[in-house]
């Protein structure tokens, strides 16, 4: 009787008590526990290790909040944490944990291993920065889901794997960046569906020897597209002539064949195009030179034939004009004189035929040129010798007469000059240049020590070997080759930079050490000194050597600023060689030529008196060719 009575009110109670504490748990759920799982998560991910005080969390480096104090940003790349030297891992950031998550930034941070899957559940997520985190495996299929995205970059990982279509899905999307990630397969036509792009940057991979995706003509809205070095082949769509709000356009380093498609030249807004280093044919079309914005016109390496016409006059705004390495042939074009803002001409390694232009002498911005190995005849103009802002003139391998115009000699930054090859005459005239270190004359006289050039008269200090001197120079046409290679690594360092930084906000610094030594590197501060570079060794040391090679050895080297570099260092022996100029500038030459698909960046080269070395992009499985 009891027990029959007394149930009911036991059941009434208890369920009532349940349905309280269901009512409290489901307010408290709605009401405080999301702000607690974010701070159970944070505390969880050991990320700021170094913050004690959950409840000042909005307040931790990298962290915003909104108004309802829920974490809308986490910006550890630049909030002042070792992003680099600690190794956060990515996995145990519970992503389920942040429903107002904005922006997460973990570009620098060493995060290793893959991009877990579970980061779809960021389902506000705008911003994904994981630009060089350490990562590798493949892109989740999941990304696709993140379909508030407008900005991902994974650039400079070691990704394996194709990009995943489903990032065709990813609709808002106005900036994608998996450049230098190693990725293979074909490049998924679903990209050309993301028509809000105005930033698509695949250079630096391994595509599948396909062709660019037919209807990336349909991302009007695109501003840079860069497929550089990432194994194109096939032709220019002419369809990209629809992309008018295109301003750069890289392509170089494929195997892009067929000739340039004469829409190119609808592209009004155009201000870089780069397309050296491919299998391209035919003549340049005449549309092209009705870019007018056009400041970088890079053709080199690829069969292109057909003159220099003169409509080239209308490219007012144009700074780089590489041409070198096709069959181009004809004059070189009076009205090239106009383009007064040139800095850099190198049409070097073609037939261009006649005289070098006296009106060359207008170019008073022009630091870089090389007419080398064309069948250029007639004299050197002596209004060259106007051309003050000049560092490197190289005219080897022509047919030139007469003499050196000694107006030369009053060129205070030239740092390399080539005259070799040719049929001069005459005497070679007083450089005034007093960073002249290596002197190498054809002609028997070479290697000479670094001061001796300082207040010297013409090229005294030479050596003359016996063999040079038992022939009568009177009669012999003179061949003069002046390497002067210490500083011409600062010339080629304006050619590497302006190749290579393109789609990178580089910044150029040269640095005068106390040692008078010069180091020079891009993309970084420009702080970096040759100390920086020992520190990150422990001065050369073999345990962070990873290859040794014919006349050097690569080392890995992880710079004060965090990134990850590979330096190849040359055996002292061989900087010592007369021949090593030779080769280390064959280097540079081909390094900033890109001829070859598995070579990585250079950033830039140290110049010491105890070593010297070049500095290149760190990949983890790249190829540092030590011949
Ligand atoms: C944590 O921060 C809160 C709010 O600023 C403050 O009131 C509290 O005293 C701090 N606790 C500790 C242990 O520092
Ligand atoms: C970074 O790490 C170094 C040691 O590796 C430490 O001395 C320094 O305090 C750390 N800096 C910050 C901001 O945590
Ligand atoms: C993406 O979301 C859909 C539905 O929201 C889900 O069915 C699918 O499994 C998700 N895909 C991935 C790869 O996570
Ligand atoms: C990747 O590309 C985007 C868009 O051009 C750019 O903003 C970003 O800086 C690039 N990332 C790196 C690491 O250069
Ligand atoms: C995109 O390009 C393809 C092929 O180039 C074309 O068939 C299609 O109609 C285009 N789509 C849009 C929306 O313009
Ligand atoms: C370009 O190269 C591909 C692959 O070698 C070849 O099939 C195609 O015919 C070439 N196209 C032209 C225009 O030369
Ligand atoms: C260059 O542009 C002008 C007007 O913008 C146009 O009339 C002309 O046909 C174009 N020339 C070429 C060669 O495309
Ligand atoms: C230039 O043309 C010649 C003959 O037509 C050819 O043998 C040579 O390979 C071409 N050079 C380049 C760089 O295309
Ligand atoms: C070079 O400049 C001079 C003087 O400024 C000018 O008279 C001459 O026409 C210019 N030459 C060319 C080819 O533009
Ligand atoms: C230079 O060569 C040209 C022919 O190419 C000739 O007319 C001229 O006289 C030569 N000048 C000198 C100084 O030898
Ligand atoms: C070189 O410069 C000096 C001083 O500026 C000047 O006197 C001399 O005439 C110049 N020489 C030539 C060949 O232009």
């Amino acid at each position: 009787m009891a027990s029959s009575f007394t149930n009911p009110i036991v059941l009434g109670l208890l369920s009532a008590t349940m349905i309280l504490v269901s009512i409290a748990t489901c307010m408290s759920t709605a009401d405080q526990s999301p702000l607690e799982f974010e701070a159970k998560a944070l505390l969880e991910s050991g990320w700021w290790s170094g913050y004690h005080n959950i409840s000042r969390r909005c307040k931790w480096p990298g962290i915003s909040c909104n108004a309802a104090g829920s974490i809308t940003e986490m910006i550890l790349s630049d909030a002042g944490y070792n992003c680099s030297e600690v190794h956060y891992r990515f996995g145990e950031l519970k992503f389920s944990s942040f429903p107002n998550l904005v922006v997460l930034d973990l570009s620098d941070c060493q995060l290793g291993g893959n991009i877990p899957p579970e980061i779809a559940d960021l389902s506000t997520l705008k911003y994904l920065g994981l630009s060089s985190c350490d990562l590798s495996g493949e892109l989740p299929l999941s990304l696709g889901n993140l379909t508030n995205l407008e900005f991902l970059d994974i650039s400079s990982n070691s990704i394996h794997g194709s990009i995943p279509p489903q990032l065709g899905r990813l609709e808002k999307l106005v900036s994608l960046n998996l450049s230098w990630t190693g990725l293979t397969g074909p490049i998924p036509p679903s990209l050309g569906t993301l028509t809000n792009l105005r930033h698509l940057q695949l250079s630096g991979n391994k595509f599948d020897e396909g062709p660019i995706p037919q209807n990336f003509r349909n991302l009007t809205a695109l501003v840079t597209l860069s497929l550089a070095q990432c194994g194109i082949v096939g032709p220019i769509p002419s369809g990209l002539g629809q992309l008018t709000n295109l301003e750069i356009l890289g392509l170089y380093g494929n195997k892009i064949n067929g000739s340039i498609p004469p829409e190119i030249g609808l592209l009004s807004n155009l201000l870089e195009l780069h397309l050296h280093g491919n299998m391209l044919v035919g003549s340049i079309p005449i549309t092209l030179y009705n870019l007018t914005n056009l400041k970088y016109f890079l053709l080199a390496i690829n069969h292109l034939d057909g003159s220099i016409p003169q409509d080239i006059e209308n490219l007012k705004n144009l700074r780089i004009l590489s041409l070198t390495d096709n069959n181009f042939t004809g004059h070189i074009p009076l009205v090239l004189c106009r383009l007064t803002r040139l800095e850099f001409i190198d049409i070097g390694l073609n037939q261009f035929s006649g005289s070098i232009p006296s009106c060359f002498g207008n170019l008073s911005n022009l630091n870089y040129l090389s007419l080398r190995s064309n069948l250029l005849e007639g004299s050197i103009p002596q209004e060259i010798g106007n051309l003050e802002k000049l560092t490197l003139v190289d005219l080897s391998q022509n047919s030139l007469n007469g003499s050196i115009p000694s107006q030369i000699g009053n060129l205070s930054r030239l740092t390399y000059l080539d005259l070799s090859f040719n049929q001069l005459s005459g005497h070679v005239p007083v450089l005034s240049a007093t960073k002249l270190h290596i002197v190498d004359v054809e002609n028997g006289c070479y290697k000479i020590s670094p001061d001796s050039f300082q207040g010297n008269k013409g090229l005294s200090p030479c050596i003359t070997s016996s063999k040079t001197s038992t022939a009568n120079k009177s009669k012999i046409p003179l061949y003069i080759k002046i390497f002067l290679p210490i500083v011409i690594f600062s010339t080629f360092s304006i050619l590497c930079c302006l190749i290579f930084s393109r789609f990178k906000n580089s910044r150029v610094g040269i640095q005068q050490t106390k040692n008078g030594d010069i180091c020079s590197i891009w993309n970084y501060d420009g702080k970096i000194a040759y100390e920086d570079i020992i520190a990150a060794t422990e001065d050369f040391d073999f345990r962070y050597c990873i290859g040794v090679g014919g006349y050097g050895s690569v080392y890995r080297a992880q710079l004060p600023c965090g990134k990850v570099v590979a330096l190849k260092k040359l055996h002292r022996s061989e900087a010592e060689n007369p021949a090593f100029d030779k080769s280390f500038r064959n280097e540079i030459k081909f390094l900033t030529e890109i001829r070859h698909r598995n070579i990585v960046k250079l950033h830039g080269f140290c110049l010491h008196r105890r070593s010297m070395f070049l500095i290149y992009e760190y990949m983890e499985k790249g190829v540092y060719s030590t011949t």
